[in-house]
């Protein structure tokens, strides 16, 4: 395996792979071991350098156990679902070599070698943001480039599905969508890429991290529950969503905004119907997000026309995606008329990612904001309702590129000597 016995080298890939958001939710298992949906979603990636996990993985004849640190803190390998991508990746590894390091494994001692695994989110895990998808698309990346698995992105998606279902969507950048397949094995449900991320790059997207001090119902038992109580969702994933789908790879294909934004919008409060049409009922949203629902309703209302999309996975955050710049500092001037930050609060963290978008809103201090009119979708004074501090904050970002190796050492996080978190 190495040049010579006892040999302590320390062999490693740095990958960084971005989260997704669904705009066509996935809902419901049909195989719950093989994570297997009942139904194909569509997502939108979103910029890695605002919302993304970097992970580096080693592999070295000094490691004694497979090891996995996540943010900081060592937690245990031995769930099914983190075995599964293992399992699935070292099944596939091949022969590897080299020969400026002096490194030679062939096909057969990938099984012998353990691996350390260390893996960041940049952003706040208790936000409540896609953390999983980016981070199991990361750890299955990575390990594929490490051992030299030479499966396309596709079939690797299938390996990050079992990880967490909208895993599999994070191996693409710009539009995926994940088709559920009919195999019985899983074969054939894989994600694929609908366009990259430059094809409609004029989006811009707002996320508004809502406070929220309620423990919320995981996506996995929120899911079983609802496929096991709920009379709404066989009619959803049978008639409802595949026809969704086919209309949103139009609209997505087209640029075509107002299609997509309604499709979104509807996806998103389907997908919160079920959750409240289970036993017992699931309630993802809170009455934060829903004030914001009711803002972007009213201004799409009066435009005539969507001019933004919202959609909420299994938490209050708000993701909304707006047509372009213009509209997204119409709607971020809007957001914080409606959600001003707490009076301790500094804009600098109140508005974070692409900041930019913040003056082009006109909001250069505090003051602006406390200065800012109703919009003129608010006709009477007494529907006006500033509430300070119901948003944590927001990430103001794009849809972004898929997964990338970072080939520079330095961004590893992990000791080349040690092989330990550094
Ligand atoms: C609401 O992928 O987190 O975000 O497959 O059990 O790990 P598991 O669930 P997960 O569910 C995501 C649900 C959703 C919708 C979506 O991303 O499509």
């Amino acid at each position: 395996m190495a040049k010579e016995s006892g040999e302590k080298w320390v062999l490693s890939v740095t990958a960084q792979t971005p989260t997704n958001i669904a705009v066509i939710k996935y809902w419901g298992k049909r195989d719950e071991e093989l994570i297997l949906p009942i139904n194909d979603s569509i997502s939108v990636t979103l910029d890695p350098g605002h919302l993304c996990t970097t992970t580096s993985v080693a592999v070295s004849p000094a490691f004694t156990h497979d090891r996995i640190w996540l943010n900081g803190k060592e937690v245990s390998l031995s769930g099914g679902r983190f075995q599964n991508c293992l399992r699935e990746i070292r099944s596939r590894a091949t022969d590897f070599e080299d020969e400026k390091k002096g490194i030679k494994i062939a096909k057969k001692d990938w099984e012998k070698l353990c691996v350390h695994i260390v893996s960041y989110n940049n952003f706040p895990t208790a936000a409540g943001l896609a953390s999983s998808a980016a981070g199991l698309a990361c750890l299955v990346f990575s390990l594929a480039k490490l051992m030299n698995v030479k499966e396309d992105h596709s079939q690797l998606s299938a390996i990050a599905r079992q990880g967490s279902g909208s895993a599999c969507r994070s191996l693409y950048g710009g539009f995926a969508k994940w088709i559920m397949g009919k195999e019985e094995n899983g074969s054939d449900s894989i994600a694929v890429q609908l366009a990259d991320e430059k094809h409609w790059d004029d989006l811009v997207i707002i996320i508004a991290v809502v406070s929220s001090k309620q423990k919320e119902t995981s996506s996995t038992s929120g899911m079983r529950n609802t496929v096991e109580t709920s009379a709404l969702i066989k009619h959803r994933a049978e008639v409802v969503v595949p026809k969704r789908i086919k209309e949103m790879e139009e609209a997505i294909a087209k640029r075509d905004f107002p299609s997509f934004a309604r499709l979104a919008c509807a996806d998103s409060n389907q997908f919160h119907a079920v959750c409240l049409d289970t036993l017992p009922p699931i309630f993802y949203m809170n009455d934060t997000s829903h004030r914001i629902i009711s803002c972007v309703e009213k201004w799409n209302r009066h435009e005539g026309t969507p001019q933004v999309a919202y959609t909420f996975d299994a938490g209050p955050n708000a993701v909304m995606i707006s047509q372009n710049r213009k509209t997204a500092a119409n709607l971020l001037q809007r957001l914080l008329f409606h959600f001003p930050p707490a009076s301790d609060a500094d804009l600098n963290s109140y508005v974070i990612g692409d900041k930019s978008i913040l003056k082009d809103a006109g909001i250069h201090d505090l003051k602006d904001i406390d200065a800012l009119a109703p919009p003129p979708e608010i006709k009477d004074n007494a529907s006006i309702q500033r509430s300070r501090g119901d948003v944590s904050y927001f990430i103001c970002t794009r849809p972004g590129r898929g997964p990338v190796v970072l080939a520079d050492e330095s961004q590893s996080l992990i000791n080349p000597e040690t092989g330990m978190p550094k």
